[in-house]
Order: structure tokens, then C-alpha cells, then sequence
């Protein structure tokens, strides 16, 4: 399979390294994957990844132009913009397009799933939940004979590492994310994490798998943790239980789906209660299966697990549809 790799900042250059370091082992459990070109910005930028011997592209859009290239990978960004255009162009072209971007997702979703069913190519984004978990392949098909009723899951790994600080440290929120910050565990530019903008993507694409709903960020109730002070982490620890930043969907005998992404009092009987740090985890309840649970590293280098697991996936001829049901489905 020949890649193009669309990005090579934090999570291109791991992706990058991981296709380096595990090609032999990856050409065993798919096939022999090359990466032959990449792009990003500044070609000029020190890189945490060797791209020697790979094609430099100046504008990345011309990735998907390229009669070498089987499968585009973005780790560009963004809801719009160059990610978009680069995902259209990649799919029109007959290119599997693979990408960690859950702003995309959330926002064109249905376009571009609809587009690879036309073009008969693959959209995977198995990296814009939950990092290293492979949370979307497990709804879709290990749990795939179950009506399920609810989700809810610690989506942003930023968050509950501030939240996990605060806590264990009896320190404020403006204290840990400013540590945060310098540790390189929140951006420059926090809010998309910390106003739960980043979780209510996250949730709604794994609405859009659970309940058939086409992703829709309107429909769903936010509240991030900016208020959250260490007397209510108190408050909650004095009631046996921690604040966490919960995305939760739910889908009512009626069929009614209601979706939201808020700070929650959970018992510290209930699992999901002691996943801290940055660590995701997704509970789900399935008439069939009941509770499960899982968790992982859900951002950084762990991503780069979840992207190449997809490339294994088209490398072995695994797929599918992007939503688990074709994109007309989606209401
Ligand atoms: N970081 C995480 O932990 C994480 C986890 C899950 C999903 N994701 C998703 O993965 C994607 C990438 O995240 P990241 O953290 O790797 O971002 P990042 O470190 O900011 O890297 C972005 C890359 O895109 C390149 N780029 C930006 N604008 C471009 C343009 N117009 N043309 C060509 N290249 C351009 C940048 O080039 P330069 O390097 O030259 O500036 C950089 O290499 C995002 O969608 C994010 O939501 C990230």
C-alpha cells in the first residue's frame, strides 16, 4: 500500500515513526506499506521523524493528486479548510482517505462517507476518538448485535488530566493548566478542550455509530470544566465520588436520542470514576452484551496506533461502511 501522509506535526511524525519501526511486522498482518510522499508547511522545520527518501509536496492537496498513492492520511486538522478540500480531492481520485481529525468528522462526516461509497474507497477516523482505543471498531462490529442505550465516556484526555491534578494536588484550574500547558498536555489555545468542544466532536461521531444519527453538534448540551473549583472536586470527594468530564448519549424506549457533554458526579464505585490522567475510557450498555468498558492513552504518540490499525485494515481488504450503516442511512 502506498501512503501519502498529509501532516507531520505531533501525531504525522508518530505515525510516521510507527510505519518506520513496525514495517515489517505491519507487511506480516496486512501488507508492505511505503509512505512515498508527505507534506505540511514548512519544509524547512526540524521534525521528530526521518523523512528522507520520501517525496516532499509543497501543496498538500497535490497528495491526492498522485497516480502512486493508494491511501491519503491527513493529520493536518481542522473542521474545514485545507483537511476538507484534501478529503474530497483524495476520495474523487479513488484514494482510501484515513484521518484523525474529529472536527472534520464530526462536521462533513456524511459528505465524505457518502463520497467513498460512491468512489467505492474507504473513509476510516478510527484516531478521532479515544486515541489508541479502539473504541469506533468495537461499536461497529464487536458489539454489533446490540441495541445500545447509552454511551458516556471520558472523550478528552486534557481535561481529566487537569481535573486528576487538581484533585490529587489541591491546586486551582488556572494553576494545572497553566502546568498543563507547559508540559504540552493542553495547547496554547485551550478551549476547544476545556469548553468541551473537542468531547462533544468526539460524541458526536460515536452517536453517529452507536444510534445511526448523522453527527450533529447542535443537537448536543455543552458545558466544559472552566468553572469547575477545587471546593466542588472537594464537595464531590466528601460524597465519595470525583468531577468528570463526561460525554453521555442516550437513546429512550421512544427512540429519542439526547446527547451532552458536561462536568459530572460520578461514585467512586463506578469505574469510570477512577480512569485518570489522560486517560479515555468508554462505557457502553448493550441489551445483549450489558456494560462494557474500556480505556487507553487517548492522544499524542497513541494515535498513531488507531491510524495505522486502519491502514491494516484496508491493507487486508477489512471494509466497510465509515458509520457502520451506508451514509443515506444516516438520519
Ligand atoms: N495531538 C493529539 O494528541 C491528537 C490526538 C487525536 C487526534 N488528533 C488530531 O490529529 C490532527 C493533527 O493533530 P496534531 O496534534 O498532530 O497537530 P499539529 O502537531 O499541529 O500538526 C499539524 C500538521 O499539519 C501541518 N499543516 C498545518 N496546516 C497546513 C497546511 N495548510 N498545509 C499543509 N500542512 C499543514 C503542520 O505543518 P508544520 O509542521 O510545517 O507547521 C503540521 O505538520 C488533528 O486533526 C487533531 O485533532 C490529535
Amino acid at each position: 500500500m502506498r501512503i501519502a501522509l498529509a501532516g507531520l506535526g505531533h501525531v504525522g511524525a508518530a505515525t510516521l515513526r510507527l510505519l518506520q519501526a513496525n514495517a515489517e511486522l505491519l507487511a506480516e498482518r496486512g501488507q508492505m506499506m511505503k509512505v512515498v510522499a508527505v507534506s505540511a508547511r514548512d519544509k524547512g522545520k526540524k521534525r521528530d521523524c526521518d523523512v528522507s527518501g520520501i517525496d516532499w509536496v509543497d501543496d498538500v492537496l497535490d497528495l491526492a493528486k498522485r497516480d502512486d498513492v493508494d491511501i491519503v492520511v491527513e493529520v493536518v486538522g481542522g473542521a474545514s479548510g485545507i483537511a476538507l478540500e484534501l478529503a474530497r480531492a483524495a476520495l474523487k481520485n479513488g484514494k482510501h482517505f484515513v484521518t484523525a481529525n474529529k472536527a472534520l468528522i464530526a462536521a462533513h462526516g456524511v459528505e465524505l462517507a457518502q463520497m467513498a461509497e460512491t468512489h467505492k474507497v474507504q473513509l476510516s477516523f478510527e484516531a478521532s476518538v479515544c486515541g489508541a482505543v479502539p473504541v469506533l471498531k468495537m461499536l461497529r462490529e464487536g458489539l454489533a448485535a446490540n441495541r445500545i442505550s447509552s454511551i458516556r465516556g471520558i472523550l478528552n484526555g486534557t481535561c481529566n488530566y487537569i481535573l486528576t491534578r487538581m484533585e490529587s494536588e489541591g491546586a486551582d484550574f488556572a494553576t494545572i493548566l497553566a502546568d498543563a500547558q507547559k508540559l504540552g498536555y493542553a495547547e496554547a489555545d485551550p478551549s476547544d478542550d476545556i469548553d468541551g468542544i473537542d468531547t462533544a466532536n468526539k460524541l458526536a461521531i460515536l452517536a453517529a455509530v452507536v444510534f445511526g444519527r448523522a453527527p450533529d453538534l447542535g443537537a448536543i448540551f455543552v458545558e466544559g470544566i472552566r468553572a469547575i473549583t477545587l471546593q466542588d472536586l472537594r464537595a464531590a470527594s466528601a460524597k465519595g465520588g470525583r468531577i468528570k468530564l463526561l460525554g453521555i448519549a442516550t437513546r429512550n424506549e421512544a427512540g429519542e436520542v439526547t446527547q451532552r457533554v458536561q462536568p459530572v458526579f460520578v461514585p467512586l464505585t463506578e469505574a469510570v470514576a477512577n480512569v485518570g490522567g489522560v486517560f479515555n475510557a468508554l462505557e457502553i450498555s448493550g441489551d445483549f452484551s450489558g456494560e462494557t468498558l474500556i480505556q487507553g492513552r487517548g492522544a499524542g504518540d497513541p494515535t498513531a496506533s488507531a491510524i495505522v490499525a486502519d491502514l491494516v485494515d484496508i491493507a487486508r481488504g477489512n471494509r466497510g461502511y465509515a458509520f457502520g450503516v451506508p451514509a443515506e442511512k444516516l438520519v
